[in-house]
């Protein structure tokens, strides 16, 4: 075992095509000192952990098990990929009902071991279920994370940056609301190395359809990835492993993730996609950005259907 690494102990919960992946994400980036995997199938986390150590000459020094809820008691950090996933047609909303049932079950137990730490929630309806592990876990809700609009974020940024032909990590950007089909584009905030998107000039620069377009493309790019090839999970992972260097590093960083309001953005109770300060105790806080009178009612628009279905389940 390798202890005189001062990083800390992950446990992911799900070893399907999104948690496999983010372990592998993981073990590339080499931040993280333990990392135990709990699936339902014991042989297949336990296979994963096998497959992952294989590649230990290749990456930083880790140690990687498969596990069960025990495992949770002294763990900084529990990453939740557990559950069912989009089929083709099916809308992330669809999946409520099963997957709450499921949560409900996996985060009593995570409970029941004593853990402290932080939850990262990945499964979708990510923004529901963010909201119903604050409930059943009972933890404040600075340690309830979920990965929100970090994936439509990074997808919109790699997409302006396509366009403007453009390094995407100089392009500052944010999807905001529900990950999901009631998300919005904040174009009022873009900025492509330091300069507002209204500010260009060139004659080339995409016009309000365009733009628009852009973003339609960005919203339903899970659907054409799903049609394609069955399910997403690369681009997901690294957002998971983005958030996690966030939270071990302590880096107070800006991301957009799915957070608890308590009247930022005129909303409450409902856990939605908004730029956070994250750091190794969670949530330091929401970064409140100026919308626009249209942003914001889509906003209040995307919070109210994120509403409906937390009513589906907890009234
Ligand atoms: C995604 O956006 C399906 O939520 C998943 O890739």
């Amino acid at each position: 075992m390798i202890n005189e690494l001062k990083s800390m102990k992950v446990v992911l919960i799900g070893a399907g095509s999104v948690g496999a992946s983010y372990a592998f994400a993981l073990l590339n980036q080499g931040f993280v000192r333990d990392l135990v995997i709990i699936d339902l199938n014991h042989g297949k986390a336990e296979g994963d952990a096998i497959d992952l150590l294989h590649g230990m000459p290749f990456s930083s020094p880790m140690n990687i098990w498969a596990g069960t809820y025990e495992d949770c008691k002294d763990a900084d950090l529990v990453v939740n990929c557990a559950g069912a996933n989009q089929g083709p047609g099916e809308t992330r909303l669809d999946l409520l009902e099963k997957n709450a049932k499921i949560f409900k079950v996996i985060t009593e137990s995570v409970m029941k071991s004593g853990f402290k730490g932080i939850f990262l929630i990945a499964t979708n309806p990510v923004d529901v279920l963010t909201y119903a592990t604050w409930k059943y876990s009972g933890l404040p809700a600075h340690r309830i994370i979920g990965s929100g609009t970090v994936l439509d974020t990074a997808r919109f940024r790699y997409a302006l940056a396509d366009k403007f032909e453009v390094d995407a990590r100089n392009v500052h950007a944010y999807i905001l609301g529900e990950h999901g089909d009631s998300s919005l584009p904040v174009y009022s905030h873009v900025t492509i190395g330091g300069k507002p998107l209204k500010d260009y000039q060139d004659p080339n620069k995409p016009n309000s359809e365009e733009l628009e377009r852009l973003f339609v493309g960005v919203r339903d790019a899970a659907y054409d990835i799903i049609q394609k090839k069955g399910s997403t999970y690369y681009g997901i992972a690294m957002g998971l492993a983005r958030i996690t260097k966030a939270i071990i590093k302590n880096e107070n960083a800006v991301l957009p993730v799915s957070a608890l309001l308590d009247g930022e953005y005129g909303q409450k109770d409902v856990c939605i996609g908004v730029p956070a300060i994250i750091n190794s105790n969670g949530i330091r806080e929401l970064v409140e950005l100026n919308l626009t009178e249209t942003e914001q009612k889509q906003f209040n628009k995307s919070a109210d259907v994120l509403k409906q279905s937390i009513n589906q389940i907890f009234n």
